[in-house]
């Protein structure tokens, strides 16, 4: 009999793709949703309707240490992958409490009923570059030290060390995975790349003219979901339990994701880009590039979407979307001036 997994945040990005992989590799794959989503699935289910038949859904919230206690009761699954959280920077900075009540509760609570009722799981704990912060060397590995810069930030450390603990205190095969910004045509609308795929589609469709963003210049190391979430799942085939960084070792600033995505579509950026410091954040983390020697070498991890590849298929999904069936001037922008 194949495999039982328990994904947390089944109905997000990297849940969804997660399923999807494991439903391949011939899993059981179970996923907590929250009530609401439940009742409401053609909204709030829609990354995995083309999977809906395939998966089990459970109700239950992070915030709700009984809810977890009775779905992972009743599942003892042999991988748990824990990725539910409240994941968009920006918004920790108006809600810190929310953030890490659930953040941080959260990952207690699924941590501490796998304890008690299924110690033999193994575990995956969605940790994030954003525990780096401002950053104290370039690029980031393991060993790099953690100076958060935000609620979220804050509230990944924690999970990171409750995680470590269970490990060292309760011989749980608990790993994390320190993953740097990965994207898709799935990424939330609030993320800064989907903000930017989707704002271009509907400005090459006529349905409006400006896209606005904040700070252009900060720096990230993008690689793509699908990828990231096979380095999960390779975490939990190993032996022992372990942290990886994730990344693809390769960083490109806001600003040149937006001026690629205008320029594969033949606008130019500066025609249409402007800056509201509403978006700017209160405190930033400026640039992120990761170091993933560890993963490639003890994993056999690669990541295969490269950066222009990236941009194209967010851009041409949220093209298609919009109506536009070819939405592309040139094969390749890469080198091309605006
Ligand atoms: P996402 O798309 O925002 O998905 C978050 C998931 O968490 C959703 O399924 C959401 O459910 C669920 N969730 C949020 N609050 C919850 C609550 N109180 N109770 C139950 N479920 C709750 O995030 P993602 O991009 O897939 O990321 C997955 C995980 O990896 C997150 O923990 C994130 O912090 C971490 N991470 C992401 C990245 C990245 O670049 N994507 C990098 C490093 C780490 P609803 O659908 O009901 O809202
Ligand atoms: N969201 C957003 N919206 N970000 C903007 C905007 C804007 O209009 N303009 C500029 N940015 C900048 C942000 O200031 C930040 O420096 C960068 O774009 C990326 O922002 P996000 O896409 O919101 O992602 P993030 O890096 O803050 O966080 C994501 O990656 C982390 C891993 O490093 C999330 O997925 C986190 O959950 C994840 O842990």
């Amino acid at each position: 009999m194949g495999k039982r997994a328990f994904i947390t945040g089944i109905t997000g990005q990297d849940g969804s793709y997660l399923a999807e992989f494991l439903l391949e590799q011939g899993y059981e794959v179970h996923g907590l949703a929250r009530r609401v989503a439940l009742e409401d699935p053609a909204h709030r289910l829609t990354r995995i309707a083309h999977i809906a038949s395939r998966v089990q859904l459970h109700a239950g919230s992070l915030e709700s240490f009984p809810s977890l206690f009775r779905v992972l009761q009743k599942i003892r699954p042999d991988e748990c992958y824990h990725l539910a959280a409240q994941s968009f920077v920006s918004y920790s900075f108006d809600d810190e409490f929310s953030t890490l009540n659930a953040n941080i509760n959260g990952t207690h609570h699924v941590l501490a009923a796998l304890k008690d009722v299924a110690p033999k799981c193994h575990f995956y704990f969605a940790a994030t570059s954003e525990m780096f912060g401002k950053a104290a060397e370039t690029p980031q590995t393991e060993r790099t030290p953690l100076h958060p810069r935000s609620a979220y930030g804050i509230s990944k450390v924690a999970g990171f060390h409750l995680t470590q603990n269970y490990r060292e205190a309760y011989s749980l095969h608990a790993s994390s995975g320190i993953l740097f910004n990965h994207e898709s045509p799935r990424r939330g609308y609030e993320f800064v790349t989907r903000k930017i795929s989707a704002g271009v589609a509907r400005i090459l469709a006529g349905q409006s003219k400006e896209l606005s963003l904040g700070n252009l210049e900060a720096k990230r190391d993008w690689g793509h979901a699908r990828d990231y979430v096979q380095a999960m799942w390779l975490m939990l085939q190993q032996p022992a339990p372990d942290d990886y960084v994730v990344a693809t070792g390769e960083c490109h600033s806001v600003r040149e994701f937006a001026e690629l995505a205008f320029r594969l579509v033949g606008l130019n950026a500066s025609d249409h880009l402007t800056i509201n410091p509403e978006f700017y954040r209160p405190a930033e983390v400026d640039l992120l590039i990761g170091d993933s020697t560890k993963a490639r070498r003890a994993l056999g991890w690669q990541n295969r979407v490269r950066f222009e590849e990236l941009v194209r298929e967010m851009v041409e999904a949220d093209c298609r979307a919009a109506g536009i069936q070819q939405p592309f001037v040139t094969s390749s922008a890469v080198g091309a001036s605006a």
